[in-house]
């Protein structure tokens, strides 16, 4: 499976399809894509929820990234969207957040073209009004590698087993 298009209407509908994503990919990159407001803070929260974290989650845009530390290992959460150039990665030490078994996540990953990585799993949020739902998410993700693949599966295992 190389992608999967959900819905989510609400924030904790977000929430939950982030501890899903979480709990399918225990290590890698994943890339949210979307407007600001679209809801890729809301589902990082999610996938820290899977791992433990119940606090607040604060945006690292001046930061760049917020690091957050499990028994199952690093979470590293990343917001480029005031990043000037993909150059102050490098100074930043980037190579080190990717090198080891963490999870990385990142918001506006455009603006670090040509230095990030490639993500396992790229993550596009959009707004969605339904006369009956009301205001929501679109959610396509796209698998870009074998664990990527492998995680679109096991998301994609648990949407069926939740709508049965
Ligand atoms: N699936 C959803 N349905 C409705 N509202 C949502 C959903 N996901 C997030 N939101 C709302 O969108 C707003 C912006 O979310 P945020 O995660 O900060 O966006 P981003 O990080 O993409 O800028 C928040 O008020 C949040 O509650
Ligand atoms: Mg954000």
């Amino acid at each position: 499976m190389k992608s999967l298009d959900l819905t989510a209407y609400g924030e904790d509908a977000m929430v939950a399809l982030g501890q899903r994503i979480g709990r399918a990919l225990p290590v890698g990159v994943i890339y949210l894509e979307g407007n600001l407001g679209a809801g890729k803070t809301t589902l990082t929260r999610g996938v820290l929820n899977s791992r433990g974290h119940s606090g607040a989650v604060k945006s690292p845009t001046y930061t760049l990234v917020e690091p957050y530390e499990f028994d199952s290992g690093p979470v590293y959460h990343f917001d480029l969207y005031r990043l000037g150039d993909p150059e102050e990665l490098e100074y930043m030490g980037i190579r080190d957040y990717f090198a080891g078994p963490a999870l990385c996540l990142v918001e506006w990953p455009a603006r670090g073209q040509g230095v990030l990585p490639r993500p396992d799993l790229q993550v596009k949020v959009g707004v969605v009004n339904d006369a009956a739902l009301g205001i929501g998410r679109t959610i396509a993700l796209i698998a870009q590698t074998p664990a990527g693949v492998a995680a679109l599966a096991e998301i994609a295992d648990e949407s069926d087993s939740q709508t049965e």
